[in-house]
């Protein structure tokens, strides 16, 4: 949520600071804003709309020849999305790009006396304010003095007038990554933005000070005691973060499937048993619980939802699925014999860390399934079972969510194994089964004009309805996500046996429906209720399994996945519903990677 970056060194700080903010545009796009110094020197600007208007107001010699700026793209929290309250925020000495929520901002400037100076609507305009409010020269402490003050999550760069060629920053809870590098340093949201310069970085610690100068990054606590970064590595490069001839990342990501999926499987199998060793993931948290909770947020939640139709009956424990924003006010029941299961694409969504670290508070284990290396959910979590898609771009989640599928799988195998439920051989079956997605995906990338036409039929749609029962009920949910999100249709998922119980008043001639009929013990159930919004005049899309016998007086159009065993059939089914949304989105001339309202990473509550 809210894309900054900050650039010191021997380029040219303009082209660095915009190609940077594109990258991150993924996080918020509803504004942003560049300021750029070179001794007296200044160069500001801060344009509603997406990077590429600023682009264009920065095109002029005015904006080169500086060597330090901040630049930030926004996804509006607190004032409308307009000019003045993009960021950056000048308040006299202070220059201030920031993401996260400040909670407390009324009272500040209130107490402060700003309230007849601010010229936005921001919060962030008055930590701008506070801590110039406090400057007399010494950075240091201005922003110590403000951050004793301030409640709630930031992430804070900060240039001060009189050192234009220095960077401050100083965040809490809100992620930011820095670096340097041979051209200078560099402080970022997240690594998409840096990884062209370097792949080595480290996450900026809370409650310390980092100063950025062309030569080094020096980190420092608020008594002003030094400490060295902890450098990581991103095994990922900067072709993973771009578009590689695809129109849309969520085209690519979607392609990008079977790669994710293989690079999250394979390093996990030996003699094709799970074994997490290599993890740190301890099987005595697998042995010694007896209720899994799990906890995530958008597309991880329903993950986990097709997590616990998998796992309850596999290992005879409740599994209960949790939506993160809900459970840190619902009294949870858990316990020290809890395991809980965060599922984090990010590692950063605010309300699925609140709620980690509750469960932490009340002495479960926590395991986190997470994609972003060393993001504040993996590191808080006493184990951390990465996903290894690569990152993910479009603000809809495609490749992030098998990868969490496969590794509630392969976690599910592990347990029921280390438990008793399994023995070897039945794990390797498992995980040959897990194996067979893979080319299960493949095929339905090279034939997917067919599901392009499908999405004619629903482009025009005002509503279309996602039905199945039992597992295909947790597949659905994640359909309809999908859908809505992109294409702006209103889109449910409901069990289909339920449906006569309300919802099915809502069928009229054409609506479309996506009926998902790929388990079989509830195949003809499940037939039978599709036959009930048939009657109603439903405009049927079908998927079944291959070998499913149905006549064709139950569906419009019928896709059918090549999976034998029910249980696995979700990957190739995800990528069909995936591809659906995409292309009504593309149909409709929406832009897909960027829905409205919408950012990839939600660090707001
Ligand atoms: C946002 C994104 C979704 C994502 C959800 C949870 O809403 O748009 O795609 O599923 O956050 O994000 P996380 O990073 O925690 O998986």
């Amino acid at each position: 949520m809210c894309g900054i970056i900050g650039y010191t060194g021997s380029l040219d700080a303009r082209d660095i600071i915009l190609n940077g903010l594109e990258q991150l545009e993924y996080r918020g796009y509803d504004s942003a804003g560049i300021t750029l110094r070179d001794g007296d020197k200044s160069f500001t600007k801060k344009k509603a709309g997406p990077v590429s208007i600023l682009r264009k107001h920065c095109n002029t010699d005015e904006a080169l020849g500086f060597n330090c700026g901040l630049g930030h793209t926004r996804w509006a929290t607190h004032g409308g999305v307009s000019d003045v309250n993009s960021h950056p925020h000048i308040a006299g000495n202070v220059s201030l790009i920031h993401n996260g929520i400040i909670e407390n901002y009324h009272s500040i400037s209130k107490d402060y006396g700003f309230e007849d100076e601010l010229i936005s609507d921001t919060d962030s305009e008055v930590a701008a304010r506070l801590i110039n409010h406090f400057y007399n020269g010494d950075p240091y402490d201005a922003i110590k003095k403000a951050v004793a003050v301030i409640k709630g999550s930031y992430a804070f760069c900060i240039i001060f007038n009189d050192i234009p060629d220095k960077i401050f920053c100083v965040r809490q809870v809100s992620p930011l990554v820095a670096t340097h590098a041979d051209e200078g340093s560099f402080v970022a949201s997240d690594v998409t933005a840096i990884i062209s310069y370097t792949n080595r970085y480290f996450v900026v610690p809370e409650e310390r000070i980092i100063t950025l100068t062309a030569e080094g990054i020096t980190i420092c606590d608020f008594d002003g005691i030094p400490e060295e970064p902890d450098m990581l590595e991103v095994n990922w490069n900067v072709e993973s973060a771009q578009k590689n001839g695809y129109p849309h990342y969520m085209l690519k990501e979607i392609h990008e499937q079977p790669d994710s999926l293989r690079s999250t499987i394979m390093p996990r199998l030996k003699k094709n048993i799970p074994d997490f060793t290599e993890d740190g993931i301890s099987d005595e948290i697998f042995i010694n619980c007896n209720k899994i909770s799990i906890i995530a947020c958008g597309t991880a939640m329903y993950a986990g939802m097709v997590g616990k139709y998998m796992m309850e009956p596999l290992l005879k424990i409740p599994v209960s699925v949790n939506i993160a924003s809900e459970y840190r006010y619902e009294n949870p029941i858990l316990d020290e014999n809890t395991l809980v299961i965060v599922i984090s694409q990010s590692g950063e969504t605010i309300d699925t860390l609140a709620a980690l670290r509750l469960a932490k508070e009340y002495g479960a284990k926590t395991l986190s399934i997470v994609n972003v290396k060393g993001s504040t959910i993996a590191r808080e979590s006493d184990y951390v079972f990465y996903t290894h898609a690569g990152p993910e771009i479009a603000v809809a989640s495609t490749k992030a969510y098998t990868v969490q599928l496969a590794s509630l799988y392969l976690i599910g195998c592990r347990m029921a194994l280390v438990r008793g439920k399994y023995t070897p051989a039945i794990a390797a079956l498992f995980t040959a089964k897990l194996l067979e997605s893979i080319p299960a995906i493949n095929k339905i990338l090279l034939n997917n004009s067919e599901i392009k036409d499908a999405a004619k039929h629903i482009m025009n749609a005002t509503d279309v309805f996602f039905i199945g029962r039992g597992l295909d009920y947790a597949f659905s949910l994640e359909g309809s996500l999908k859908l809505k999100e992109i294409s702006y249709i209103h889109a449910e998922a409901y069990a289909a046996g339920e449906l006569k119980h309300g919802t099915i008043a809502l069928i009229e001639e054409n609506t479309p429906v996506v009926a998902l009929a790929t388990q079989d013990q509830i195949f003809s159930k499940t037939i039978s209720n599709i036959r009930e919004v048939k009657a109603r005049g439903a405009f049927v899309i079908l998927i079944t399994k291959e070998n499913a016998v149905v006549s064709d007086d139950v569906y419009d159009i019928h896709f059918t996945v090549p999976m034998k065993y029910d249980r696995f059939t979700v990957f190739p089914v995800a990528v069909i519903m995936q591809l659906l949304a995409y292309y009504t989105s593309d149909l409709k001339g929406h832009d897909v990677d960027k829905p409205r309202n919408l950012a990839k990473s939600v660090t707001v509550e």
